[in-house]
């Protein structure tokens, strides 16, 4: 099943929880929120309708987010129900590792088969600014424990602010080589919730990689990286490691992704203004045809293109400012789960 613009539908993000134990500046930098009100969550039961319903629509890869997935009470009985969905061909999960350490090895028997981990930085006390966490050590202890618990692949996501942690490029890379994971650096982009973002601090993919040539030579560039979000290069040594270039190179042509937030809404794209409310048919009693006409209806007439938009806006700066937020959570980050 095609989109407007030839794109299939491929990949579901499925926020768990809009709550977060971290307060990152490029997305939750503000003092107080708004949060989903509690019975508009969705049941383990009915998420998992879901994500059949989506899996019949042609979904193959689902991937649970947050705000923080770990802090939804008894996550693993959730990964098990999915993963007992043989359509699901990748089931993974995108953290801040904080509760990493306890959980992964009853995720991985779960049948959890990735895990991506936010590590913005090598430092405690950057951390503390970065995130108002002193908790760096236990990101570290659940790094090692997703390596201890037979996990295939780890990936570590590093947002890159000029000021903050552009200066830890390289040791970031020699952290994801000594823990066999692959670092991937993410352009900071201007999405919900980011309200300090300007484009003075986005460290742009070409920055990135000319840092890292003066540093460890020539990179080359891995081809094909088909809908995943990541440019993959090479350094001389054969370590790899990935950009996410989603402001100066976005990649919307080849988007299949689509997210449903803790409380249904589906949103067919990051920087979408609107969703469509999933609990409302669910709970209303709608069959799963009646579901899938609405999930294919919808993805047919898709022509989204949020991150190249914004290439063509002048003076660019937040996408929301603070009011809006506070009057729609659904245009939060940690609400779309990233
Ligand atoms: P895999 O490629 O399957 O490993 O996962 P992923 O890279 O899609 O997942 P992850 O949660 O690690 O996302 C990495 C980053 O990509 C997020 O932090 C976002 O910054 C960015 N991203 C994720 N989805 C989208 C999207 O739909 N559009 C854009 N522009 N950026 C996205
Ligand atoms: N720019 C880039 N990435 C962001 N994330 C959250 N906010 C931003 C932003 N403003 C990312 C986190 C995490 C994922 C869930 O979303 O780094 O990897
Ligand atoms: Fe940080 Fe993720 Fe929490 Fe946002 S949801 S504050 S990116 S850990």
């Amino acid at each position: 099943m095609l989109d407007a613009l030839q794109r299939p539908l491929g990949s579901l993000r499925i926020s768990v929880t809009d709550r977060c134990n971290l307060r990152c500046r490029y997305c939750m930098p503000e003092d107080d929120y708004v949060w989903l009100p509690r019975t508009s969550i969705l049941t383990f039961e009915e998420i998992a309708r879901l994500s059949s319903v989506f899996a019949s629509q042609g979904v193959r890869k689902v991937r649970l987010t947050g705000g923080e997935p770990l802090l939804r009470h008894d996550l693993p009985t959730l990964v098990g129900m999915l993963a007992r969905d043989a359509r699901i061909e990748d089931l993974s999960l995108t953290t801040n590792g904080l509760l990493l350490a306890k959980q992964a090895a009853v995720l991985r028997a779960a049948g959890l088969m990735r895990v991506t981990v936010s590590l913005d930085t090598l430092r405690p006390e950057r951390m503390l600014a970065f995130a108002k966490s002193q908790r760096h050590a236990d990101v570290l202890e659940g790094i090692a424990a997703v390596r201890a618990s037979g996990f295939e692949k780890l990936k570590l996501n590093a947002v890159v602010i000029r000021g903050f942690n552009d200066d830890e490029l390289a040791d970031l890379i020699e952290f994801g080589r000594r823990h066999d994971a692959e670092v991937r650096f993410i352009e900071y982009m201007d999405v919900g919730g980011a309200t300090r973002w300007s484009r003075e601090q986005v460290v742009s993919q070409q920055e990135m990689l000319d840092t890292l040539t003066r540093r460890y030579g020539a990179i080359e560039p891995i081809a094909g990286h088909g809908a995943a979000p990541a440019e993959r290069f090479r350094l001389p040594d054969g370590t790899t490691f990935g950009i996410i270039a989603s402001v100066t190179a976005p990649f919307c042509r080849t988007c299949d992704r689509s997210r449903v937030t803790a409380d249904g809404t589906w949103f067919l794209c990051l920087y979408a203004g609107t969703g469509v409310d999933l609990r409302e048919r669910l709970r209303g009693g709608a069959t799963d045809e009646e579901l899938a006409a609405l999930i294919r209806d919808t993805w047919q007439g898709r022509t989204d293109r949020g991150a190249e938009e914004r290439l063509g806006v002048a003076d660019r700066g937040a996408l929301y400012r603070i009011d809006s937020l506070r009057a729609d959570p659904h245009r939060e980050m940690h609400t779309r789960g990233g």
